[in-house]
């Protein structure tokens, strides 16, 4: 089957994921994702250069922590030598046209995997028992998202639900002399079972607990639209909705309220449901992932970001 004509979302609306890796000659595969890997640096920039040769010159990083650096401040977040800034400045260095987001939260470079640091001495079983420390969390955010800018990021995306996140970030820039840098809120993210395949590539399940005490509920639509007022105040360029196939009513929503371009990210259990019926021969995977980003794009969305970036674009070449 041929998508000519068929899928209606211009290919600069499309934004592609790239879990990237210490070392060098890495791909690993992520089982529960088939077709993406996590990659090095010196594979992930030939990847991003055939992505942009077929048309998608935009990507959002997420850094794999070796584990051995994993630790209660999350400080290999915000190391200049970690794999995210070494990888946004290779890429600057090297591609051109390429559009850098990258993801800014705590739960890969964590201990535990939450996504904020965790009061002293406290070991809770339940979310409800989990006390973040917001100041600490905001300061640890903040130089994370001031390394990732330092390396040349053009956006960064403050992913942890933090209390204040895009204020505190959108100050260390400036402060920092990087007024240039934008940032995309992941304002409305709800506490999904949506998630799972991610955490695998990313290495980032929480040890204990879940993350209800910080993501929204699934049911509160108002709260979304509240966070997302919240982060256009803080002074977000952009805002999000995520996931995207389930909260359709909530982007539609937000795209008539919210003053900013919308993002809604189709995660990685969307993705991997389509390419796991599709194997099965449930469908065709691409009729599906047109029927999907369709709808996306009709509820309101400015920019998707989606695994299936590149095979849209691979697929729009076909005939
Ligand atoms: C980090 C983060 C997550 C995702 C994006 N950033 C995981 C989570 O909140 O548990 C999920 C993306 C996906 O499922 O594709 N906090």
């Amino acid at each position: 089957m041929s998508l000519k004509g068929k899928i209606i979302i211009p290919l600069q609306e499309l934004i592609m994921p790239y879990f990237v890796i210490e070392g060098s000659c890495r791909v690993e595969p992520i089982k529960s994702m088939p077709g993406i890997a996590r990659l090095s640096v010196d594979e992930l920039l030939p990847e991003i250069r055939r992505a942009a040769k077929l048309g998608i010159k935009k990507v959002l990083l997420f850094g794999f922590c070796p584990p051995k650096y994993k630790d209660d401040s999350a400080s290999y977040g915000y190391s200049p030598s970690g794999v995210i800034p070494q990888a946004v400045a290779a890429i600057k260095e090297k591609l051109k046209d390429i559009t850098v987001f990258t993801d800014v939260c705590l739960c890969a470079y964590t201990a535990h995997g939450h996504c904020g640091i965790l009061k002293s001495h406290q070991s809770p079983v339940t979310s409800h028992q989990l006390i973040i420390d917001n100041a600490q969390t905001l300061k640890t955010l903040a130089k994370i998202a001031v390394a990732h800018a330092k390396a040349g990021a053009d956006w960064v995306a403050p992913s942890a639900m933090t209390k204040g996140q895009v204020g505190a970030i959108r100050q260390a820039l400036d402060k920092a002399d990087l007024r240039k840098t934008k940032i995309m809120g992941y304002s409305a993210k709800f506490a999904s079972n949506f998630y799972g395949p991610f955490r695998e590539a990313a290495d980032s399940a929480p040890l204990f607990g879940d993350r209800r005490g910080y993501q929204l509920d699934y049911a509160d639509r108002n709260a979304a639209l509240q966070e997302i007022r919240k982060d256009v105040r803080e002074g977000a360029d952009m805002v999000m909705v995520k996931p995207a196939l389930s909260y359709l009513d909530v982007i539609k929503e937000a795209r008539v309220k919210s003053t900013r371009p919308l993002a809604a990210y189709n995660v990685s259990g969307e993705y991997a449901m389509v390419k796991l019926g599709a194997k099965a021969g449930f469908w065709d995977e691409k009729e599906m992932v047109s029927e999907i980003l369709t709808s996306i794009k009709r509820a309101g969305a400015d920019f998707i970001i989606s695994y299936h970036a590149k095979d849209i674009a691979k697929w729009l070449k076909e005939t």
